[in-house]
């Protein structure tokens, strides 16, 4: 019996050299026994069974040296040492043995090893998928003496991945300096170098403020007339569950979605048309005891009130004006008011404002010190039913509504202006540039105003897989704070 000892963390090479040997001596995949280090410490007769595996190799042919294996077993076989059953070694030796004689083995995808192989080489992908969707960093402060800001995340990984995932997190997150802590291993990246080893780490049991980011994120994304309890486990299995700050909501609107559900079709019933329209009789009325001064801000939201530059004001409950101190350093402007602002009168107040809020709080960006507005001033829906489908408002009304953004902008006079998402980019550049050019960067905006471009929050509410989702999250974060840097 051929005993072959590998640390087994994942290491494609240690297998590949061991397999070689074993190949070139002929050696068949009964007579040999696969083992990881771990195991076998615990293993009294190890030792005992320990035997050479050093190749009867017919050196007077080198080419009998060199074997060839196709390109798809490699990468099979890269991705399977990763997996964490012992058995992996010996299901990849028989499988390379039995490709000697049986050159298209893995094309039978019915065969009993290779359907093994693809089972476990898709365990270690979705693995690797979870780990970069749920990978959740926490700052620590920057380090000494440095700008970059710095993260520690801990994760759980079912297998040995953290090598062959870490090259992910350094293409998305390489403007910071991060550390990935697991039990199977632990990834750094420091801007220039990125490091992993196999060394079990401790968790550091963290938390910071973007805990709160993703539970707002979370309970605003949740939606309980959608809820499938089985679908939502398979996405967001409950073994990762304690890693993750927004888990803890999941139980109690779980619990609560009936009610909610109930709650939301009363609502949706007094909602549209009657309601919506008592509202909008209400604002086009309301008396005005003392006209504020033109050439203010309040004599312009006054004006703004009756408007009826395009045709949206006809459905729109009201004119959702911008809100903030008039001299504010910082103009925050969105693309136009959903339903809840239509019916509040007031910007982000609803599902992208809450999110809008948990960031800016996060990145000590102060709302309540920024002027907050819409390039386009009413909401633009088409009803369905009782609910009422936002629409994006088109160029016409873009360009309509864009006059009280120039006046909000000469009378705030903004240092930085903060256009969230490509509306709010149109109507202040009368650019055609993608949004995804311009992000992050702080750009000139007149003679003496900077703009920064970033997404929408209520992109990110719409972004369906998880790991895009938590890597635009973290862009948009790094993009606010930016904003309060300059703040
Ligand atoms: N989306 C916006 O662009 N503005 C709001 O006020 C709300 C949602």
């Amino acid at each position: 019996m051929h005993t072959v000892t590998l640390e087994g963390n994942g290491d494609l090479t240690e297998w590949r050299d061991a397999a070689r040997a074993l190949l070139l001596a002929r050696v068949v995949p009964q007579d040999t026994d696969w083992r990881c280090r771990q195991d076998v410490s615990d293993d009294l007769f190890a030792p005992l069974a320990q035997a050479s595996i050093s190749p009867v190799a017919d050196t007077a042919n080198p080419r009998a040296l060199t074997l060839t294996v196709p390109k798809t077993f490699l990468a099979l076989a890269e991705a399977v040492v990763c997996h964490n059953d012992p058995a992996r070694f010996q299901l990849l030796y028989r499988t390379l043995f039995r490709m000697q004689d049986e050159r298209m083995l893995l094309e039978v995808r019915s065969d009993i090893d290779v359907a093994q192989l693809h089972a476990m080489e898709k365990s270690v992908r979705r693995d690797s998928h979870k780990m970069k969707a749920f990978v959740r960093f926490k700052e620590v402060g920057a380090g000494d003496g440095s700008a970059r800001r710095r993260f520690v995340a801990w994760f759980e990984p079912d297998h040995h991945i953290v090598a062959r995932t870490a090259p992910f997190f350094q293409r998305r997150f390489t403007d910071m300096d991060w550390i990935i802590a697991t039990p199977k291993g632990v990834a750094a990246w420091n801007g220039d170098v990125l490091t992993t080893s196999t060394a079990p780490a401790k968790n550091p049991m963290l938390t910071d403020g973007t805990d709160v980011l993703w539970r707002t994120y979370f309970s605003n994304i949740f939606n309980p007339a959608r809820l499938k309890v089985k679908a939502m486990q398979a996405e967001m299995p409950k073994k990762y569950w304690k890693n993750l700050p927004e888990a803890e909501l999941i139980p109690g609107l779980i619990a609560g979605a009936e009610a909610s559900v109930v709650a939301m079709a009363e609502r949706a019933a007094t909602l549209a048309p009657l309601f919506h329209q008592r509202l909008q009789a209400a604002a086009q009325a309301a008396p005005v005891s003392i006209l504020p001064p033109a050439g203010t801000l309040e004599g312009l939201r006054e004006e703004a009130r009756h408007c009826t530059r395009c045709a949206l004001h006809c459905h729109a409950t009201q004119t959702v004006f911008g809100e903030g101190p008039a001299d504010a350093k910082i103009m925050i402007v969105g693309e136009q008011p959903g339903d809840q602002e239509d019916l509040a009168g007031r910007p982000f107040v609803g599902p992208a404002g809450k999110v809008f809020d948990a960031v800016a709080r996060e990145v000590g960006l102060e709302r309540s010190a920024a002027y907050v507005t819409n390039a386009v001033k009413h909401f633009k829906y088409e009803p369905r039913g009782k609910r009422r489908i936002h629409q994006k408002p088109n160029m016409g009304e873009v360009q309509h509504c864009k006059w009280w953004l120039k006046l909000e902008l000469a009378l705030v006079k903004p240092n930085l202006v903060v256009a969230m998402g490509s509306t709010a980019l149109v109507s202040l550049t009368d650019s055609r540039q993608k949004l995804s050019d311009l992000r992050g960067q702080i750009l000139q905006l007149g003679t003496d105003q900077s703009l920064l471009v970033t997404v929408h929050p209520s992109y990110l509410l719409r972004i369906p897989d998880p790991a895009r989702r938590a890597e635009e999250m973290a862009r948009f974060r790094a993009d606010m704070a930016s904003v309060a840097a300059f703040a």
